[in-house]
């Protein structure tokens, strides 16, 4: 492939220079405007990232970073700036992307991303990086598109010990016990039971319930193909949706994830399902402790578990400083990066060579997150790309909608198996 020998002539020449590799010192060699493409802005998202730029702008002093995240939880928005970009020959030099479908089945099978194999075996990241992660980074060539900065957990439940307490509920062990116990004591003292926030978020309720309904083999057979979408089980998860729906806020639709993460903290919801990215708001922008401020679950009856999803940064075709993106990608991908960039997100770092055993770096969540991540069974998130195409996310993103107001688990289970069949998931 030319793009291939293309990327190996600029790596010697990067390396040569003395790139990336043990990075530490400044490189002055490098220079030209960066434009890094994201939705982390605000609460939860950005702390991380700024402190990525910051530490960038030291060893390349000479680069000028843009920092051009669109606002929008799930990159709901930014998704659709990028498609008008990337299609309109106007790319970034680097977007964030989720590992998996949303990165395979739309920017690498339009041929539109540069392989990235040199970056990953001049760093020793094919030995460093779960070979799990590195599978959904890959097409079947084995060629590698994206570089991970972290592994985000998805079934994760919210709360605060001493609310559950004082209002004498406990951390439920299925849905059945939180619609039919739970979800009842607590409307009785004025408490929301579950805090939900808009569209994307309920999408990301909707896969915590699938999980713990369905079992981590019927949940996967859902993207393969293996699962019938209008099986009894399935249509089962929309009935259960809708049982837990009931028990939430009615301005789901106006709020943030954010805002849905604050009624939690803030008691006057008792819990709430969000990735760990929540775990990120928690300790940055609410200076909240672990175990105090906030605790935390898997999702209800998804305890051995793992739902997760990667966020990523790739190399577009046509980027217009590709010499600065790869020093960029090169200092992502580093144990280094990963470190100062996790314990601000609330995501647990990609590269094995990170300190994750270290707990001043690492609080008392990352540890359990990390129990979880090295022991349980890991499944992929569809919210967050890992498991179905865009276009399956969009669709599905109207299902959603409109079952919030129909209630219909039959219409909804039919459009979500017509739906997988368009969008070609499991062919
Ligand atoms: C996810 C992303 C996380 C976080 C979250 C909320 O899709 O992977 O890093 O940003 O959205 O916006």
């Amino acid at each position: 492939m030319r793009s291939i020998k293309w990327l190996s002539v600029l790596l010697v020449v990067l390396l040569a220079l003395g790139v990336g590799i043990g990075a530490g010192a400044q490189d002055e060699e490098i220079s030209g405007d960066l434009e890094i493409f994201s939705w982390w802005t605000g609460g939860g998202e950005e702390a991380g990232l700024n402190a990525l730029i910051e530490r960038f702008a030291e060893l390349y002093p000479n680069v000028t970073v843009t920092n051009s995240a669109v606002a929008g939880g799930s990159g709901v928005n930014a998704r659709a700036v990028l498609v008008t970009r990337m299609l309109g020959g106007d790319p970034p030099d680097t977007f964030q992307v989720h590992a998996g479908e949303e990165l395979n089945a739309l920017w690498v099978d339009a041929g539109l991303m540069q392989p990235l194999n040199e970056l990953f075996e001049a760093n020793g990241w094919l030995d460093t990086y779960p070979q799990g992660l590195l599978d959904l980074i890959s097409d079947a060539e084995g060629n590698l598109y994206s570089v991970p900065v972290n592994i985000h957990r998805s079934n994760v439940l919210w709360y605060v010990p001493a609310n559950l307490e004082e209002w004498g509920v406990a951390v439920p062990a299925d849905w059945d016990e939180f619609v039919n116990v739970t979800c009842p004591a607590l409307q009785d003292q004025g408490v929301t039971p579950i805090s939900v926030a808009e569209n994307w978020t309920q999408a990301h309720l909707w896969e915590s319930i699938a999980l713990a309904v369905l079992g981590v083999e019927a949940y996967n057979g859902l993207w393969t193909g293996a699962t019938d979408w209008t099986s009894p089980e399935a249509t089962a998860v929309w009935e259960t949706f809708d049982a837990v729906l009931a028990c939430s806020n009615d301005d789901r639709n106006s709020l943030a994830w954010q805002d849905a993460s604050l009624m939690v903290a803030e008691g006057t919801a008792a819990f709430n399902i969000m990735g760990d990215w929540a775990a990120g708001y928690f300790l940055v922008d609410l200076a909240l402790e672990p175990n105090e401020g906030f605790a935390w679950a898997a999702s209800p009856a998804t305890d051995g578990a793992f739902m997760m999803l990667s966020d990523t940064f790739g190399l577009p075709m046509a980027a217009p400083n590709q010499t600065a993106t790869l020093a960029w990608l090169d200092f992502l991908g580093s144990a280094e990066a990963q470190d100062i960039f996790n314990p601000l997100k609330g995501s647990l770092p990609a590269n094995t060579d990170a300190d994750i055993t270290n707990p001043e770096l690492y609080n008392a969540y990352f540890q359990d997150a990390f129990a979880a991540w090295t022991n349980d069974a890991i499944v992929g998130s569809q919210a967050h790309g890992a498991v179905a195409p865009q276009a399956f996310t969009n669709g599905f993103a109207t299902i959603i909608a409109t079952f919030a107001s129909d209630r219909d688990a039959a219409s909804a289970a039919a459009n979500s198996a017509t739906l997988a069949l368009q969008t070609g998931l499991g062919m």
